[in-house]
């Protein structure tokens, strides 16, 4: 179905044209000011310059042209030259008709489906997850969401850091507790011998423990980065506990994305990009791009228009071992191989910028994704405690990722009612589901480059622009269904437009679909956070103001609830593509 704004912004344009002016002037938006009109078209300013004719003189021509049409409650020409339009109601009821009925709920699809790449998460192995990973993993699964809601392909990729340093700090430290295990022998044979099983404790305390030490002892340090080059040139012992490791922290991992409703399509890793290693030196080495310097490989990426320097990218070290950039390009290679996307998103830290534009402009220098694929870095800022400072623990450590989501499930549980409408199994799922939405809503609601403040009690809050608002919402909406005996799915019947706020209700469910627009065209979940609660707000006053229950005009009743069984989907909908679940009561 086509979005109001495209309906409009056709009718308006075909005006312009016809009175002998540039169709793209008639670019149709929502009205700034609702209290005055629903809809306006400022082209004739811009016409005003081109044609040297008063702006009022060509605005009043098009009004004429389109004046009878009868969706229009007015369209009028307002001085110096601005065209308002406000539409009759049974249009704005027609189209939410449509939008109750259509599989997609009026969310636009894209006319030529696309297919990005999503590299979000980026966990390292061997290092439990921590709120460092938090904004990454709730960004790109929202904006995986809305791009598929949109007709897109995604492919979501975790991106590993399974490779580098600190699983060579790790095997370094197996190695010097157990130096009997058979892995660690000269004559390992993979094929025969049983590698010794970790456990995700040990796991967890042990990379720390080696970074600790690697800073203080010199030998140890060293130690790690050779076992890191072996590992990498595929030394048999360290390949086999290496595996080991990926087998205990990766189950620890999805463990955890599971409980944030995030999901990855690849389980890819640095390492994955291993074999397309040799294939990037020799491109780089073919168009002459790599040369020495200070005994490693690197290409020069600086541009004439840079205002802060971008050093040389690093491809190789001295000891022959890769390191990010490698891989990141290697990973480059590898994804045009496997989907020739049409984009390739970064979600990651913004303090990743200068290795990714290093990274980028290296791949354009080596040609290894044509011109026309997008790669982007979707920068993103830190998630800060009430200091303004990054998130800790009360005893300045790195919290662990499944602390802070106890954390939140508990403080959720505690503010959930006490009715005896569900079980306490269910009230702990509930509280599960609330917890997720407070914390996604809090960080998405953000725009993605902007840090913002952790604050439990705020995001937990049923009052506001919070998740938790949201849910229960919805879970009133259910309980306006659930007492009237409705069914969620029952046919829409907009019948009239009995009160001011359902006019304005109706007006935004039906431009819920720009939202996902421009959601998406500025990679911002944000729009999608802003939509919701206002979709929510409007509801609530609508609600508030109006008698649903004991209504006993059947069909004012009625058409109040085709409204509330509306909004419904859509905020679900909304909440879906935020990776957030409704729930039932609450
Ligand atoms: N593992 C990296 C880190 O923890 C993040 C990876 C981001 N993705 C990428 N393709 N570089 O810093």
């Amino acid at each position: 179905m086509t979005s109001i704004i495209d309906d409009l912004t056709s009718i308006v344009s075909g005006a312009f044209e016809e009175c002998g002016y540039d169709r793209d002037l008639g670019a149709v938006s929502v009205s700034d000011r609702l209290d005055l009109c629903q809809f306006q078209c400022n082209g004739a300013f811009a016409g005003a310059k081109q044609y040297k004719k008063a702006p009022f003189m060509i605005a009043d021509e098009v009004v004429q042209k389109i004046s009878k049409n009868e969706i229009f409650k007015f369209v009028e020409m307002v001085k110096p030259g601005f065209i308002n339009i406000t539409l009759k109601d049974e249009v704005l009821l027609k189209k939410a008709k449509e939008i109750a009925i259509d599989v997609n709920l009026g969310i636009p699809q894209a006319e030529k489906s696309e297919t990005i790449v999503l590299d979000y998460g980026g966990p390292n192995v061997a290092k439990p997850l921590h709120i460092g990973h938090l904004r990454s993993a709730i960004i790109g699964e929202s904006l995986k969401r809305i791009a598929r809601a949109m007709g897109n392909k995604v492919i979501s990729d975790v991106h590993l850091g399974d490779w580098g340093l600190q699983i060579g700090l790790v095997i370094a430290e197996l190695s010097e507790r157990n130096p009997d295990w058979v892995c660690f022998s000269p004559d390992f044979d993979p094929v025969k011998d049983k590698v010794n099983p970790i456990d995700v404790d040990e796991l967890n305390e042990i990379y720390p423990f080696a970074s600790q030490k690697s800073k203080s002892n010199e030998a140890f340090k060293e130690k790690a980065r050779t076992v890191t080059a072996k590992l990498q040139s595929g030394h048999k012992g360290y390949i086999a506990v290496w595996k080991e490791i990926m087998r205990v922290s990766v189950k620890d991992l999805k463990e955890n994305y599971k409980r944030l409703y995030v999901d990855f399509d690849l389980w890819y890793g640095e390492s994955d990009a291993n074999e397309y290693v040799d294939e990037l030196i020799e491109i780089l080495n073919k168009k002459g791009l790599m040369y020495e310097s200070e005994g490693a490989m690197v290409v020069d990426v600086e541009e004439e228009t840079d205002k802060a320097p971008v050093p040389p990218v690093i491809v190789k070290k001295s000891d022959n071992s890769n390191i990010y950039a490698t891989t990141d390009l290697a990973t480059i290679i590898q994804r045009e191989r496997d989907f020739s996307p049409d984009r390739i998103w970064y979600v990651v830290d913004k303090r990743q910028g200068l290795h990714l534009t290093q990274v980028f402009r290296c791949a354009r220098k080596a040609g290894i994704v044509p011109e026309s694929t997008e790669l982007a870095h979707l920068a993103i800022g830190t998630m800060n405690g009430k200091d303004g400072k990054p998130y800790k623990t009360r005893d300045g450590g790195v919290m662990r990722l499944s602390d802070l989501i106890n954390t939140v499930v508990e403080a959720a549980y505690e503010k959930m009612s006490d009715e005896n409408f569900y079980t306490k199994e269910e009230k702990r799922e509930a509280a599960q589901k609330v917890a997720v939405a407070a914390v996604k809503f809090g960080d998405l609601s953000n725009h993605i480059q902007k840090d913002y403040i952790f604050d439990i009690d705020k995001f937990l809050s049923f009052e506001g622009k919070t998740g938790t608002y949201l849910i229960y919402t919805v879970t009133r909406i259910n309980s306006i269904l659930r007492n009237l005996g409705v069914n969620n799915d029952e046919p829409a019947i907009f019948n009239g437009v009995y009160s001011d706020i359902e006019r304005e209700l109706l007006l935004n469910i039906i431009l819920s679909g720009e939202a996902f627009k421009h959601a998406l065209s500025e990679r911002a979940p944000s729009v999608i956070c802003d939509n919701a609660y206002r979709l929510a707000s409007l509801f609530s006053t609508f609600y508030h103001d109006n008698h649903i229950m004991g209504e006993t005009d059947k069909n004012k009743q009625s058409n109040w609830l085709s409204l509330c069984i509306l909004v419904r989907k859509l905020l679900i909908k909304h909440l879906d593509v935020l990776g957030i679940k409704a729930v039932e009561r609450m």
